[in-house]
This record gives C-alpha cells, sequence and structure tokens, in this order.
C-alpha cells in the first residue's frame, strides 16, 4: 500500500492511499483538510505559547535598564539650560515610552487576565469605545460606523475586549484609503455572539495572509506587528474563534464567542 498527500488549490488537501492488487489498483481518498486546520492551529498556538515564557523572562531584564536611563534623562532635561538639549531629552524619553509599550504589548500575548472577566454585554463595551474610534477615524478623513444587533451578556474581560476592538479598527483604519469607512457590526449566528469588522482596504497582502497572528509580522513602516498576534491571544482567552475573511474590496475580521457559557449563565439566574 502506498499513499500521497495532495494539495488542491491550497484550501484543499487530500490524502490518496492506493492499494495495488493482480487486476488493477484500488485507491481511496480521504479529505484531510480539517485536520490539517486543527494541527496549523495548534501549532500557533503552541508557538504563541513559547513566545510567552520568553517574554516574561526577558522583561525584567529589559525594562530596568530601560527605566534607569529614563529617570537619569528626566533629571539631565531638568538641569539642561539649553532648549535645544532640553528638546533632544524630550525626543529620547518619548523614545523610550514607546519602547517600553512596546514591551508591554508583547507581554501581553502571554497574560491570562481571567480573573477580571464579567457578565457583560459586548454591545456596551463598543459604545464605550467608540468615541475614540471615532477621533482615530476623524484624525484619518476616515469614518468609522456601528451596526449593533441585539446580544445577550458574555463573560467578558473588558479591558481585553476594548484593546481587541482597538486593534481591528486601526488595522481597518489603516487599510482603508481617505472618505473610506469601517464597520463594527455584532450579531447572533447560531449559538455564537459575532463581532465583524469591516473595512474598504485592498486586503491583506498574500504573504501575509497565512502567517497571520505571528509576533512581529508586519508590513507597515511604523508597525510592530504585535496587534493581530495580541487580539488572537485574547480571543482564545475568550473561547472565542478569530477568522478573516479579505479580498480586493477589503478584510472583513470575525470574532465568534460561544453562547453556551452564557445560556447556562441565564438558566442558573432564573432557576
Ligand atoms: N485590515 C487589514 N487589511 C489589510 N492588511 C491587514 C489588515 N490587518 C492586518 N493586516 C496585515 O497584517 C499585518 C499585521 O497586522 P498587525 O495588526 O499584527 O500589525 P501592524 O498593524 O503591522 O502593527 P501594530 O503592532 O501597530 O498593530 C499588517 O502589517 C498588515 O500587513
Ligand atoms: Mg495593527
Amino acid at each position: 500500500m502506498t499513499w500521497e498527500e495532495v494539495e488542491i488549490a491550497k484550501s484543499q488537501i487530500y490524502k490518496l492511499y492506493s492499494y495495488p492488487y493482480a487486476n488493477g489498483v484500488t485507491v481511496f481518498i480521504r479529505d484531510i483538510t480539517q485536520n490539517r486546520h486543527q494541527e496549523n492551529e495548534m501549532k500557533k498556538l503552541e508557538r504563541l505559547n513559547l513566545i510567552g515564557q520568553m517574554a516574561a523572562g526577558i522583561s525584567h531584564e529589559v525594562r530596568n535598564p530601560i527605566t534607569t536611563v529614563r529617570g537619569f534623562l528626566q533629571i539631565l532635561q531638568s538641569r539642561s539650560d539649553s532648549a535645544k538639549n532640553k528638546e533632544f531629552m524630550d525626543l529620547m524619553i518619548s523614545e523610550i515610552d514607546r519602547a517600553n509599550a512596546i514591551i508591554t504589548d508583547f507581554l501581553s500575548l502571554a497574560k491570562a487576565n481571567v480573573d477580571s472577566t464579567k457578565m457583560l454585554n459586548l454591545n456596551d463595551i463598543i459604545n464605550r469605545i467608540y468615541p475614540m474610534c471615532q477621533a482615530d477615524a476623524f484624525n484619518c478623513n476616515k469614518e468609522v460606523l456601528l451596526d449593533l444587533g441585539d446580544l445577550p451578556e458574555l463573560e467578558l474581560n473588558e479591558s481585553e475586549i476594548r484593546q481587541l476592538l482597538l486593534n481591528l479598527v486601526r488595522n481597518g483604519l489603516e487599510a482603508t484609503p481617505e472618505r473610506g469607512q469601517v464597520q463594527i457590526k455584532t450579531y447572533l449566528h447560531g449559538d455564537s455572539v459575532v463581532l465583524a469588522i469591516k473595512d474598504e482596504g485592498t486586503g491583506i497582502p498574500p504573504e501575509v495572509r497565512d502567517k497571520i497572528g505571528t509576533p512581529f509580522l508586519t508590513t507597515k513602516e511604523s508597525g510592530t506587528g504585535l496587534g493581530l498576534a495580541i487580539s488572537i491571544g485574547i480571543a482564545n482567552r475568550h473561547n472565542a474563534k478569530f477568522d478573516f475573511v479579505t479580498g480586493d474590496c477589503g478584510t472583513t475580521f470575525y470574532v465568534s464567542f460561544p453562547l453556551k457559557k452564557a445560556i447556562e449563565e441565564d438558566l442558573n439566574k432564573n432557576k
């Protein structure tokens, strides 16, 4: 017996088994697309886990010297008479703050903040963060629109969901041309609450599509490539499915939160 794996158009993978016998050959074809997708998802999760552990390890080593340098820069800044020097110090301090923010983002890849989850309505979190999204959009002459359906409450970590929303909306705005729109939509689908963020960009570059969620993967000059890795981590911690559909007319990111838990809570409340 021999077997071979065949990949058709990247999306379907089949395993062909052939059993030769005296008068010919019998061939079995098995669709293993689903298994392969699951294996790839697992690999991604393992990679994130490893990165989280590394990040936790280096955080102190890198942060302490940075904080010391920042402190001395502040002292020098306050003693400096020259306006030009003060300006340079300001720049150095803000660059140090930026480095610190990147480390914080990187560390949040691993942080499991399960304690701070509450039963919340996703729409309320979106409404609270909406003014910030609108301000972002306004600054670049674009628009963010809401289309929020009726939703039950879910067990959510508000600060993480805010971060997820900001990351996805910012990516959407960065991809969308001027005068374009990014839409935040929520709806019930089967036993999930779906959050969909749709932009009017030109789609995720093909070389990035298969690697979405890899930390530090970016095509932007000033991007860190952490936004999606963080967002996928947040979705995983909420047991939510993270998905996207992309093409020439734009990209939609979907985060599907399972409802089962929310329904059970409701039932328990009504007992
Ligand atoms: N809505 C989108 N449309 C097109 N490409 C996208 C979109 N969202 C993400 N990408 C692609 O995926 C890459 C990774 O995105 P990610 O948000 O992780 O990092 P980033 O936006 O480059 O940097 P940052 O850390 O500042 O978010 C982007 O550089 C871009 O190439
Ligand atoms: Mg981003």
